[in-house]
């Protein structure tokens, strides 16, 4: 794969496609600009090359429509900030405004495009809109690794008009990390999924079995193992349709001499209000010990320890999802130790997923992090093994 160390891009126009799809807060103002400041080293390296920088992403699902609600606006007067330099902002992402735009610009300078989704032909593919977007500039670095499992003409269309067509620095960063320092870690590897559904989860789980020494399970989906196994897991989430992967999962685990752990103790209540953001009166029971009443929310003292054991016995920690309903305060202090545990821990660690992030985040501990993924469904993708169609598109 190209990168920016094979391309000279000084004084040329670059599309740099950007994962700029961030949490707005209900004023309409960026809410976390975790994904803004990853992008930063490869807009620095390009403008102080002398690159002439448009930078475009998409914001949410606006299915083709301009609604005011999706507009990169908020997001232009974050990067300014962030940059310590203008961004100019066009309001259209294809069309004359953007050729004037673009046409305007001096080396070094950026510009932002407005939201790519505004047209439907962006997760369409559409070819003729790949070109459209292609039309004002030279060369193609995509960064946005959050949306490297969409095909879309941003990702993979424009490549076809555009030359070269590189990998930025965020993108090279993420493959390092969640592929070499997982295919080939420091061992023993500990890899931590937690997370409400097998279902989601259960490409990442075979993948990964082939990788760990041990897999540590939490969240409500180890109730899908614990209930394969016969267990009592009283009223907790399960899904039934899926003992089948989660017992060959567990097979696949012995047979590899990978420890697969789970919860050995529960946080447990009768009642959880998602909406009210409540629990009922909450109790901790030990393993098999759930009343048929009882729902899991989180993990238990004695399985905290247990993990935090093995996570500071490794020497490189995959985490993804969270140990419990992270959502519901009463219910987040598992998922918080462990991301405690997984920050002091002398480990090359490496964590996915929004609630994981958060948590760390949370616990203040975020900086002792080796690597946070910007990538929600493009990192499980990747972790599973699958050839990522904005990866692939670019140049070799
Ligand atoms: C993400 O948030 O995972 C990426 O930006 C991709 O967004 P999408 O799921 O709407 O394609």
């Amino acid at each position: 794969m190209k990168t920016l160390k094979d391309v000279s891009l000084a004084g040329k126009k670059v599309l740099l496609r950007v994962d700029f799809n961030v949490p707005l807060d209900e004023r309409g103002k960026v809410a976390d600009r975790t994904r803004i400041e990853a992008a930063l080293p490869t807009i620095q390296q390009l403008s102080r090359q002398g690159a002439r920088v448009i930078l475009v992403s998409h914001l949410g699902r606006p299915k083709g429509e301009k609604l005011v609600q999706y507009s990169l606006k908020p997001v232009a007067e974050v990067l300014e900030t962030l940059l310590g330099q203008s961004v100019r902002f066009c309001d259209d992402c294809v069309g004359e405004s953007v050729q004037k735009v673009a046409g305007e610009l001096r080396n070094g300078e950026v510009v932002l495009l407005e939201n790519l989704r505004f047209y439907k032909e962006e997760t369409e593919n559409d070819p003729a809109f790949a070109q459209r977007l292609a039309a004002s500039a030279e060369a193609y670095v995509n960064d946005a690794f959050g949306c490297a499992h969409r095909a879309h003409a941003s990702t993979v269309g424009v490549t076809q008009f555009l030359s070269p067509c590189a990998a930025g620095l965020l993108v090279e960063k993420e493959l390092n990390y969640l592929g070499d320092k997982i295919s080939h870690p420091e061992r023993p590897l500990s890899i931590l999924l937690g997370g409400a559904k097998v279902s989601d989860k259960i490409g990442v789980i075979e993948a990964l079995l082939d990788k760990a020494d041990e897999m540590l399970i939490g969240g409500a989906m180890a109730y899908t193992f614990s209930a394969a196994l016969g267990h009592a897991v009283g009223r907790s989430l399960v899904e039934p349709d899926k003992f089948d992967v989660a017992l060959a999962a567990m097979a696949k685990a012995k047979q590899r001499n990978v420890q697969l752990l789970l919860p050995v103790d529960h946080i447990v209540s009768d009642s959880v209000d998602f909406a009210g953001r409540s629990v009922g009166t909450l109790r901790t029971v030990k393993e098999n010990e759930l009343r048929e009443t009882d729902i899991a929310v989180d993990i238990g003292p004695q399985t905290v320890a247990l993990y935090s054991q093995t996570i500071a016995d490794s020497k490189t920690v995959l985490w993804n999802g969270p140990m419990g309903i992270f959502e519901i305060p009463d219910c987040a202090a598992g998922t918080l130790a462990i991301a405690r545990a997984v920050a002091e821990a002398p480990v090359v660690s490496i964590i996915g997923g929004g609630d994981s992030i958060k948590a760390v985040r949370e616990s203040g501990y975020a900086s002792k992090i080796s690597f946070m993924s910007t990538g929600g469904g493009a990192s499980l993708e990747y972790l599973e093994g699958k050839v990522l169609p904005g990866i692939a598109a670019l140049d070799d």
